[in-house]
């Protein structure tokens, strides 16, 4: 259906100048299989100094940003900055935003919301925790979590990539089989065919993310309707490359 592969790497609070450069210079060396989208998430305070170094077939992305474009907002990011640096993309709704900082549903949409409006893209993250999916709870979870999306993306959906990472997942080394993810990403497409369009569910490309590596990606990334990842920890390593390269 042509949906392009997206990888993106997510550094969360993670990383220095030093080491920032050795993953850069590791990208660059790559190779990078060029039929992939590849984007990296990086802590606000870099992501002029990463901007300024990557390569052009690397997309630089905030890891959250607050929901207006200025004003007395302590501590907080606006899209407008985002875009001022020349970064393009940022990740939205990412479980620690919502289980450490509380984020809920109304305010991601939001967010998201004015990030579009703002010309920024969006990863827009979505999953259940183990909790939840032990009391056969996914699927409610995860169309809640998009069905509170649907009026903040509109017709945008070209602007945005849903990353599905179930919370038991991440950062835990217990990555989703592909059968279960592809179990929930094929019913999330289902949903949005019918509570978006057939279009949308067709085009709108679904990352999966928790505990990616460079072992576990090959066959994720075999199943039909996952379309890229989202890695947290790996994405610091050298073996980001061989994820980013799972489908060639
Ligand atoms: P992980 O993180 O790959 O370290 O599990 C994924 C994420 O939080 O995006």
């Amino acid at each position: 259906m042509g949906r392009k592969f997206v990888v993106g790497g997510n550094w969360k609070m993670n990383g220095d100048k030093n080491q920032i450069n050795e993953i850069i210079n590791n990208l660059k060396k790559g190779p990078l299989d060029p039929n992939v989208e590849v984007i990296i998430g990086v802590p606000a305070i870099y992501l002029s100094y990463v901007q300024s170094i990557v390569p052009d077939n690397i997309n630089v992305a905030a890891q959250n940003c607050w929901k207006v474009a200025k004003g007395a907002f302590t501590g907080e990011i606006s899209p407008a900055m985002i875009k001022d640096v020349g970064a393009s993309w940022v990740i939205l709704g990412h479980s620690e935003r919502r289980t450490i900082f509380g984020e809920k549903d109304d305010l991601i949409a939001e967010k998201v919301a004015h990030a579009l409006e703002s010309g920024l893209k969006v990863i827009a993250c979505i999953g259940e925790t183990l909790e939840e999916r032990e009391s056969g709870k996914t699927e409610e979870v995860v169309f809640r979590q998009t069905k509170a999306l649907l009026p903040a993306i509109g017709n945008n959906w070209d602007k945005v990539v849903l990353a599905y990472e179930p919370v038991w997942a991440i950062g835990t080394g217990k990555t989703a089989s592909p059968a279960q993810a592809q179990e929930v990403h094929a019913s999330l497409r289902n949903w949005l065919a019918k509570n978006a369009s057939q279009e949308v569910a067709d085009s709108v490309r679904i990352q999966y993310g928790g505990s990616v590596t460079g072992s576990s990606c090959k066959e994720l990334g075999a199943c039909p309707d996952i379309d890229g990842f989202l890695v947290g920890g790996a994405s610091l390593k050298p073996e980001f490359v061989e994820i980013i390269n799972a489908t060639s």
